[in-house]
């Protein structure tokens, strides 16, 4: 929750194949269309800060401890929140980021099976605003799909780094942890059905109420 902060927060998510880089620019564009005054910031995690592409390269090729993996995953977010999401938000901007929190939980979690308890306690120690509440999206955008829908779809594209070199079981366990979320925190998530063709996909983004005034 945001509430604190005049911006609006918006991550995007969704397992490795599910397409939501194909539309986030797209998403920008009708954003800055509804919102002509409002500066739009596009970042991402891991990364958004020179030193969080650091922590990305090291994130997305080397191999590492799962608990060494969740502490720079949340360290680059630190570091992303002090030097990018909080300044714009307090600024009032909109702030769209491929990625965030609920990533972690889902791929750290869901997927490589960290303890949940850890994983929220990374979350206050890094999401914690002065006010006390927890910076959270006010929006999350989940692009929801079947592992081997996903899976057929990366394989066309790019030589995978190390998480999309990941087994099926691994994404459908990232798929369940995502969907957990999003079924518990209805308010703040919008279920996009990944498996429609993009100019569906785009109707559904198109027709999408944003809270935002
Ligand atoms: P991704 O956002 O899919 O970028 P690209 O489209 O360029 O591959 O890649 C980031 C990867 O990092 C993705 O596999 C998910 C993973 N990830 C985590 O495991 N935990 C996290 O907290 C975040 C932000 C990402």
């Amino acid at each position: 929750m945001t509430a604190i902060l005049p911006g609006y927060f918006i991550s995007f998510e969704g397992i490795d194949g599910a397409g939501k880089s194909t539309h986030i620019d797209a998403f920008r564009r009708m954003m800055q269309e509804r919102y002509p005054a409002k500066e739009i910031v596009m970042t991402r995690e891991p990364g958004g800060t020179p030193l969080g592409e650091q922590l990305r390269k090291l994130l997305l090729d080397s191999p590492m401890n799962i608990e060494t993996e969740a502490l720079l995953m949340f360290a680059a977010r630190r570091e992303h929140i002090a030097q990018v999401v909080e300044p714009a938000l307090a600024a009032g901007k909109i702030v769209i980021s491929d990625r965030f929190t609920d990533a972690s939980f889902a791929y750290q979690g869901g997927g490589r099976g960290l303890i949940l308890e850890k994983l929220n306690e990374l979350e206050r120690w890094v999401q914690t605003l002065p006010n006390g509440s927890l910076l959270q999206p006010d929006l999350t955008i989940l692009f929801d799909l079947p592992g081997e829908v996903a899976e057929a779809r990366r394989s066309k594209v790019r030589a995978p780094d190390k998480f999309e070199k990941m087994d099926l079981n691994f994404f459908e366990k990232v798929r369940q942890e995502y969907l957990r979320r999003a079924k518990n925190d209805p308010g703040r998530f919008h279920l996009v059905d990944a498996t429609q063709t993009p100019e569906a996909i785009w109707d559904d983004l198109k027709l999408m109420q944003i809270g935002f005034k």
